[in-house]
């Protein structure tokens, strides 16, 4: 079975939406750090796009997650999202800048590791179990959605795994 069977049987959307050509977008997700200002005027850049999903899933809210190498606290929050876990609620990136990795597991523990860039749109639904880093570029900016940001948690599996890294 493929990578993309796998992810598809486990209910993830995994979907190339191509990032907004939006005067200024390009020069703001350029930046490594973005002011509170720029990222809601990313956010406002983007957010139409993914109307659909909003309407489709009840995603009422939205923001930008901005990870860089001096992003304080970085390798502290790598360690939390880098060990398998599920959400109560689904877990959507819309990746607009820079690289990631993603575990994906199945009931048996299968994990199948991919990458993701800029111009892809994941949906994780609510109780799939995975685990993200970065890769050696250090680098992310991705719009999160929610249905219900207040019960959005992480709970982690306990799952035993190696580290998480592409296959060379
Ligand atoms: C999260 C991703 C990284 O829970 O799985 O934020
Ligand atoms: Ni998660």
């Amino acid at each position: 079975m493929s990578d993309l069977e796998f992810v598809a049987d486990l209910g993830v959307q995994w979907l190339r939406r191509p990032v907004p050509t939006t005067p200024g977008l390009a020069a703001l997700l350029a930046q490594d750090a973005l002011n509170a200002e720029e990222q809601a005027a990313v956010v406002q850049a983007v957010g139409a796009s993914v109307a659909d999903a909003c309407a489709t899933h009840g995603y009422h809210s939205m923001d930008l997650v901005v990870l860089h190498p001096a992003t304080p606290g970085l390798e502290a929050a790598l360690q939390r999202f880098d060990q398998p876990h599920t959400h109560a609620d689904d877990e959507v990136r819309y990746i607009l800048e820079g690289e990631g990795i993603f575990g994906f597991l199945d009931a048996q523990g299968e994990e199948r590791v991919v990458c993701v860039r800029a111009g892809d749109y994941l949906r994780v639904p609510a109780g799939v179990e995975h685990r993200f880093t970065l890769t050696a570029v250090r680098r992310i900016k991705a719009l999160r959605l929610f249905a219900d940001t207040a019960g959005w948690a992480a709970h982690y599996t306990q799952r035993p795994v190696g580290p998480l890294a592409m296959k060379a």
